[in-house]
């Protein structure tokens, strides 16, 4: 990838900059602008140089979001004016977008001279706006997508040890390729989350209730590697709302595990103080209603330890966010899908297509 910094005499130059602005809203408003915060170092950059910029990135699944509470937050935090930064439509609105059709992607390279990709985020997505524009455009990466490919690469390439991974969240079936590298790189991969279930499932308790992966993973070529480390205890919802922590083996048909339990977050604790790196990408419960749960403490247990601390994954990012710990980590991730793709595959379309 050839960096921003590459660029020369871009005075007046138009640049498209692809930008992965898609962050959550609530009432109208953006309820977590860390992504946007993330992309001013590029943008700024490039202003600073002279160029035009125009900013181009998708809001939601289907392209009928309206970028109107994007743009206002992004103005009031960036402090630049108005005039200075022009805003492309939500690119998702277009079906070319989607199916990375090729005049759409013309047409996307004919509103600039330079194309920027600093939406690391998006570019596990082989749409138009991340792998097809860069086919017509000269085409550089942006700082953020340079230090999540820095960053990210630390934990795949001769990580420090004690390593540790905890890996939460839910689909199992799509988190089966991680596990498989990370049992070679990793010391000891810590299970969270709905993932959970799908384990304790295999292992024959009763999960109740709970969230599992229909699906068929494979999951008992590795269930007993020692480097896993199950949660010994859960917190569930009982049939009248209320919540208990109890040991996996007494989970009850009617109940619905939540979260990882007290004990296992003593054990996972030791483990946390011991390791000189730890990955981490997934909730490892329903945090937002267990006012943040294990995911909060063991945030909390991570921020404080010596260890270097990569964190990605969407939904952590935004506790992490929410509770102003940014600082407190060697790294936080802008990529949900895109970061599990990458630390599984080393690279990503939207990369690919710059080099
Ligand atoms: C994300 O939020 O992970 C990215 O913006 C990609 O969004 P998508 O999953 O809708 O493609």
């Amino acid at each position: 990838m050839q960096s921003i910094k590459k660029l020369k005499n871009i005075k007046g130059k138009r640049v498209l900059v692809r930008v992965d602005f898609n962050v959550p809203i609530k009432n109208g408003k953006v309820e977590d602008d860390f992504r946007i915060r993330k992309s001013l170092p590029t943008i700024n950059y490039l202003l600073k140089k002279g160029a035009q910029v125009i900013l181009l990135t998708h809001l939601g699944k289907d392209g009928t979001a309206s970028l109107e509470p994007v743009i206002k937050n992004f103005f009031t935090l960036s402090k630049i004016p108005k005039n200075k930064i022009e805003f492309f439509e939500n690119v998702r609105k277009f079906p070319g977008e989607e199916k990375n059709d090729k005049d759409f992607a013309k047409h996307l390279a004919s509103l600039a001279d330079i194309y920027v990709n600093d939406a690391f985020s998006v570019s596990h997505r082989a749409h138009a706006s991340v792998v097809g524009v860069p086919k017509y455009l000269p085409s550089y990466a942006g700082f953020q997508l340079e230090e999540e490919v820095k960053n990210l690469s630390k934990v795949m390439k001769n990580p420090k040890h004690p390593f540790l991974f905890i890996l939460g969240g839910a689909k199992f079936s799509t988190k089966m390729p991680l596990i498989k590298k990370y049992l070679n790189l990793a010391d000891n991969i810590f299970i969270g989350g709905a993932l959970v279930n799908d384990f304790l499932k295999a292992k024959g308790y009763e999960v109740g209730k709970s969230l599992v992966d229909e699906s068929d993973f494979g999951i008992n070529k590795f269930i007993n590697n020692k480097k896993l480390i199950l949660p010994t205890d859960v917190v569930v919802k009982k049939t009248d709302g209320t919540f208990i922590n109890k040991k996996v083996t007494e989970v009850q048909k009617d109940e619905i595990i939540l979260d990882v339990g007290s004990e296992s977050i003593k054990n996972l604790a030791l483990i946390i103080r011991k390791a000189k790196m730890i990955l981490w990408n997934g909730p490892l419960g329903k945090y937002e209603v267990l006012n943040g749960g294990a995911t909060k403490s063991v945030l909390k247990l991570v921020a404080n330890s010596k260890a270097e601390s990569i964190i990605g994954g969407g939904d952590t990012v935004s506790l992490i966010s929410e509770n102003k710990m940014e600082d407190k980590f060697s790294f936080v991730s802008t990529g949900g899908g895109a970061t599990l793709d990458f630390l599984a595959n080393g690279t990503l379309p939207g990369i690919k297509a710059l080099k």
